[in-house]
């Protein structure tokens, strides 16, 4: 114990440091904080994840469907003539059919005739012009309306007549309309009809009977009168059918002339 302090001065020592406040003895060997690495910073806390709504499933096609009619009624109930009705479907999005047509094949003819006629859908011809039955069917059609003297340019609503379509986009590959895209169109052509207040509606084949009959079976309905929407109507054979069965002509005539009947003799 050659370098160890005597007694006296150790207890000296210890006496002086409890004078210091240094009166308690914390761990067996001596620590050099001098030496010490500063402590690692503590890693921070992973932040807490945000709990975020799941996103949400989308609707069911049912549901979808029942929404694009409500926006279907709503904005054609808004539109106070047809121009209103026109860019109420321009903006109307709950229609697949929208996206594949070229333009939106709102009417032909007068607005003012006594006789409207509803066709199903336009085709390729009707889809680059923007114009209802301008094709083959369309042509066949004015020929059958000249036949009773009746034109789609006439400006007498004695002669005239006004033409649209159940769906103003042109399906895919002239496909049928489904019966969703009839539904959501129908508010559109319910106020179009009532906008337009025709005396007679003519409507031309399965779709528009379907959509505005709710029932189909053209060769048993065509050329009995009926009621739709309110107002008398005769359905008739698709002029697109005639083109494929020339040998229905002769009852499309019969029709023709019931029409003409109808219009100047009330009968
Ligand atoms: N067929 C229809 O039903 N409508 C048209 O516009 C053309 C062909």
């Amino acid at each position: 114990m050659a370098d160890s302090p005597d007694f006296h001065a150790a207890k000296a020592m210890l006496e002086w440091q409890i004078e210091l406040g240094a009166d308690e003895a914390i761990a067996e060997a001596p620590v050099n904080r001098y030496d010490t690495a500063p402590p690692a910073p503590k890693p921070a806390p992973a932040p807490t994840p945000v709990a975020r709504p799941a996103p949400a499933a989308p609707p069911p096609p049912e549901a979808r469907a029942d929404e694009a009619i409500a926006t279907a009624r709503a904005l054609a109930a808004a539109a106070p003539d047809l121009s209103a009705l026109r860019a109420a479907m321009d903006r109307f999005e709950g229609c697949e059919l929208k996206r594949g047509a070229r333009n939106l094949v709102f009417s032909d003819g007068n607005p003012a005739a006594r006789v409207m006629i509803i066709g199903e859908a336009p085709g390729r011809d009707e889809d680059l012009q923007g114009k209802p039955f301008v094709g083959r069917a369309g042509q066949l059609l004015d020929r059958m309306l000249d036949a009773i003297g009746m034109s789609r340019t006439a400006d007498d609503p004695d002669s005239a007549v006004y033409i649209t379509n159940v769906v103003v986009w042109r399906p895919p590959q002239n496909r049928d309309p489904l019966p969703a895209e009839i539904a959501m169109m129908m508010p559109f052509l319910a106020r179009h009809v009532d906008l337009v207040g025709p005396e007679v509606i003519v409507p031309m084949g399965n779709t528009a009977c379907q959509a505005l009959l709710g029932r189909t079976g053209i060769t048993r309905m065509r050329g009995k009168w009926t009621d739709v929407l309110g107002r008398p109507a005769l359905p008739m054979f698709h002029p697109a059918y005639l083109l494929r069965n020339p040998i229905n002509k002769r009852e499309a005539w019969h029709d023709l002339l019931t029409l003409r009947a109808r219009l100047r003799d009330g009968t």
